[in-house]
Parts: C-alpha cells; structure tokens; sequence
C-alpha cells in the first residue's frame, strides 16, 4: 500500500499543463492548489484514509500501548464507514463458499498491509466457518464486520484467581452474542474488552480486522489457542460469577 494520497486522473491531467517555460501560472497556478487541495478531501478512497488514520493511532507501536481514547473513536469512525465493495470482497466470492463436507470450512486470510506498528487484514468465513478461540497479547484489535452473520465469544482472564491447574486459568465472558452487518466496531484490548475470541459464521461472512502492534513472535507477542470448559467441569471450586476455565493448547 502507498502513501500518496489517492487523486482523479482528471486533476493530474489539468496539472500537468504548464506555461513555456515550464512553470504553471500564477492564477491558474492558485486555482489549481484549489483544486488540488478540495481533491485531497473529497477523492482520499476508504482504505487509503484507514492506512493514514491506523499511522496516527498506532503512531507509538509498542506492546501493550493502547490508543487514547481520541484516536480509538477516530479509527472507529473510518471503519464504521468502510463497505465491502472498498476492500474488494462479496459474499458471491469463492472464498465464501463451503467447498469441503464433513470437515469445517475453511477460513480465507487476505493480507492488505503489515507493519511492525499495526495490520490490516480480512479473514474470509463461509457458512459454519470457524477462527478457534485465540488471544491478542498487548494488543488493540478493531473488528469490523463488512457483511454476514457472525456469533462471537469472547474472554478476559480473571486477575490474580486461584489456577485449577498448571495448565489451566479462570476467564470471564465478555460477549456471547451474534451480529449481523451492518453493526458497530468492536475493539478488544489488551487486558479487557474480550482480548481472547472465537468466531462462528452463521451465514458468509468478512471482518476486517485492524491490530496494533500485530503478532510478533520475536516481540514475544505470540498467538495461542485455547479450549475452553464449563466451569462445572472443575470439581471443588466455587467462582459462581465466572462460567468459564480456558486451558492453553
Ligand atoms: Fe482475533
């Protein structure tokens, strides 16, 4: 992805006309950076103003920062207003078709920009298709769903409670909840907001997905799976405010 800003080949061509000297005149000169400028506002395409938004917001991109609440609702408003047809995907797309019986279907990932301060990405999911139940470590992760009906489950841990076992550790549900486009952002956080989620397409669906910082396996922030098990599965321990044990695969 570039950073120039997106403009019509029609003010490019107009631009291009100069005196013989070479030089533009000085009234149409001024009329043209008009032009330019009312251009930049108006012709600047979705994903360009969401690649130029994401360098302000994670502007800092270390583990763990998470935006202020400023750019949180500027980046949210840009993602609000993206349709598929700005990244390119509809549900007639092969990507959103169950090719495989008997196994769940699989879940597409279209790239579109990384860095080491953000991501940008679709993850593609037909009919039943799933994303297991994973985690964001020190992450802000803004999900926009584009089209489709999704059912999203989503954890935090729970501080500083008691571990049933070495490999196991108490979470709380944050979002059990089916939603279907058009609906708001939801954003995630490092430590609250549903950090560990698990997505179920109840029709083809796209989300696109902005991280900041992004996975990042020298950085130390790597992607893990989990099962996770009713909490009446564990004997002897009583949290009646907490349903759920999540077990690190
Ligand atoms: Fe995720």
């Amino acid at each position: 992805m570039g950073t120039d800003t997106v403009m019509s080949g029609r003010v490019r061509k107009d631009l291009s006309k100069t005196n013989p000297n070479g030089n533009i005149p000085e009234n149409r000169s001024n009329s043209r950076k008009k032009i330019q400028r009312r251009s930049k506002k108006t012709l600047i395409c979705p994903v360009q103003k969401l690649f130029d938004t994401c360098k302000k917001v994670f502007a800092d991109g270390k583990s763990g920062t998470v935006p202020s609440q400023e750019n949180i609702e500027m980046l949210r408003a840009v993602l609000d207003e993206i349709k598929p047809e700005d990244v390119g995907v509809n549900p007639k797309m092969s990507y959103f078709r169950s090719t495989v019986t008997g196994r769940s279907p699989l879940v597409t990932y279209l790239h579109i920009y990384a860095c080491h301060r953000f991501s940008i990405c679709i993850f593609c999911l037909p009919p039943s298709g799933v994303i297991p139940l994973h985690n964001h470590p020190e992450m802000t992760v803004f999900s926009k769903l584009l089209f489709g009906t999704m059912h999203i489950k989503s954890y935090d841990w729970v501080p500083d409670s008691p571990q049933p076992s070495s490999d196991t550790r108490l979470a709380k549900v944050k979002v059990d909840s089916d939603f279907t486009a058009p609906c708001d952002t939801s954003i995630l956080y490092p430590a609250d907001g549903g950090n560990m989620h698990c997505f179920t397409a109840k029709t083809a669906c796209a989300v696109l997905d902005v991280i900041g910082p992004p996975y990042s396996d020298p950085a130390g922030r790597h992607c893990t799976y989990y099962f996770d098990y009713p909490f009446s599965s564990f004997s002897g321990i009583v949290f009646e405010t907490f349903s759920m044990i999540c077990v690190r695969i």
